[in-house]
């Protein structure tokens, strides 16, 4: 819907006397979600590492640059398209990839995967998802997705993630690389609590034909040292047991694969040894576009080319891995200027309304990708809520684009901006 027309519905139904349940502001759509969500929810999702500057830091790099509306540019039905990868996108908005749904809503990354459908913006689909990508495809039509990999431990089963992606139509491998460990994140250590350890966020795992082959072999071996059983393990344990997809309850608890299924992927999961030479396997295993995600330096992205990389996501996962690390804005000009066109760069952390996209886009990504608004909106509505943040930012784009003197997106230079 063009945003004139959703504004006006907003305006005709508050005279009507409905208000919107999805609140157009970022601060009270995240209070609006936090009363929602479990104590264990909300930290997870808000939270970031240390003392979460990061998570400023990407709000603030964004005040730091300002628009200057230019006048008098017939400013009608602006042209929100970019080209990608070969494909023309009706906007430059992407959902990024996003762990563990079924904390935010039971429909989990379906409710997302249909959301995305509805609204035509390509989705990631997360390696730590609660719904399979096969799932998540099967509603998506022709709709554009992508895959997000963490490099695991086992090879085989990076291949095999790669493999099912390829299969059940993904048309671009995303390759995580800020999260060869997890940060310190100091509301989740508080709490104790890492949904993992909860059967959560395992579903590219356990529906994986390699994962259940190393499954086992793991459970052929002696068991570990076992943890110190309280009533609330055991009842975390019931719950992993509970969430594992095949079987009845009775079957897994006694075979233990639910327990195994858990161990295996702590032991596995994410691998801090990959060095830029690890890229050639996924290069060579897989034709499709490659983005790297997580680049912050130049360096690194001049690095993304000479390893025959496609395309960058400049990221500091939403401040969630290094406390202090700079914020995405300020490292996009950087890395835009070090690639030199030769492939395209795409920004996340802190994208909340839409003068951020026009910022960012004007600095020369070429698009953005949407990250904690539409978990919240999950939260609070389900698909629905995610396709009303989505109308909300669309709508919040097309306007400020157009009242800043702009035709399309393409018109976005740095010229559009200046420095606060
Ligand atoms: C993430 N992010 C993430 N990234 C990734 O590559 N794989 C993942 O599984 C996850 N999981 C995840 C869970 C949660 C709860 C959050 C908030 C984030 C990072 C995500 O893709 C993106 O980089 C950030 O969300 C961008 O920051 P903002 O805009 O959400 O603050």
């Amino acid at each position: 819907m063009q945003a004139l027309d959703w504004q006006r519905k907003i305006y005709l139904n508050g005279f009507a006397g409905n208000t919107l349940a999805i609140p157009p502001d970022f601060t009270q759509l995240e209070q609006a979600a936090s009363r929602r969500l479990s104590s264990e929810a909300a930290a997870y999702i808000i939270g970031g590492a240390g003392h979460e500057q990061t998570i400023q830091a990407n709000r603030k790099g964004f005040e730091r640059w300002q628009l200057v509306p230019r006048m008098l540019h017939n400013v009608e039905n602006p042209d929100l398209s970019i080209d990608l990868f070969g494909e023309k996108l009706p906007t430059p908005i992407v959902l990024a990839p996003i762990g563990v749904l079924e904390m935010a809503h039971p429909d989990a990354d379906l409710a997302v995967a249909k959301a995305a459908t509805c609204m035509q913006i390509p989705a990631i689909f997360s390696n730590q998802a609660s719904v399979s990508m096969e799932d998540c495809s099967s509603v998506m039509g022709n709709t554009l997705r992508w895959f997000q990999l963490y490099w695991s431990r086992s090879r085989e089963l990076v291949a095999s993630f790669v493999n099912r992606a390829e299969a059940c139509g993904c048309r671009a491998i995303v390759l995580t690389l800020d999260t060869t460990m997890l940060g310190w994140r100091t509301r989740d250590l508080a709490l104790g609590h890492l949904p993992f350890l909860h059967g959560k966020g395992l579903a590219q795992y356990t529906s994986d034909p390699v994962f259940q082959r190393l499954l086992d072999d793991f459970l052929q071996q002696p068991p570990a040292a076992r943890p110190f059983i309280t009533f609330s393990t055991l009842q975390h344990l019931l719950g992993a047991v509970r969430r594992y997809p095949t079987g009845s309850f009775l079957t897994k608890l006694r075979s233990g694969r639910a327990m195994g299924a858990v161990s295996l992927f702590s032991s596995i999961y994410t691998n801090p040894a990959i060095t830029w030479d690890d890229l050639s396997f996924l290069r060579q295993h897989t034709r499709l576009p490659i983005l790297l995600k997580g680049i912050l330096h130049p360096d690194d992205a001049r690095k993304a080319i000479d390893y025959g990389m496609d395309g960058i996501i400049v990221s500091n996962h939403g401040g969630r891995q290094v406390d202090g690390a700079i914020s995405t804005i300020e490292a996009l000009p950087g890395i835009v200027a070090a690639v030199k066109d030769q492939l395209p760069v795409l920004l996340d952390s802190g994208i909340r309304g839409g003068a951020d996209v026009v910022k960012a886009l004007a600095l020369g990504a070429r698009a953005v990708c949407l990250g904690r608004p539409y978990v919240y909106g999950l939260a609070l509505g389900g698909q629905t809520g995610v396709e009303t943040v989505i109308q909300h930012l669309l709508a919040d784009l097309e306007l400020t684009l157009s009242l800043s003197g702009h035709k399309s997106v393409a018109e976005l230079t740095p010229d559009s901006l200046r420095p606060a």
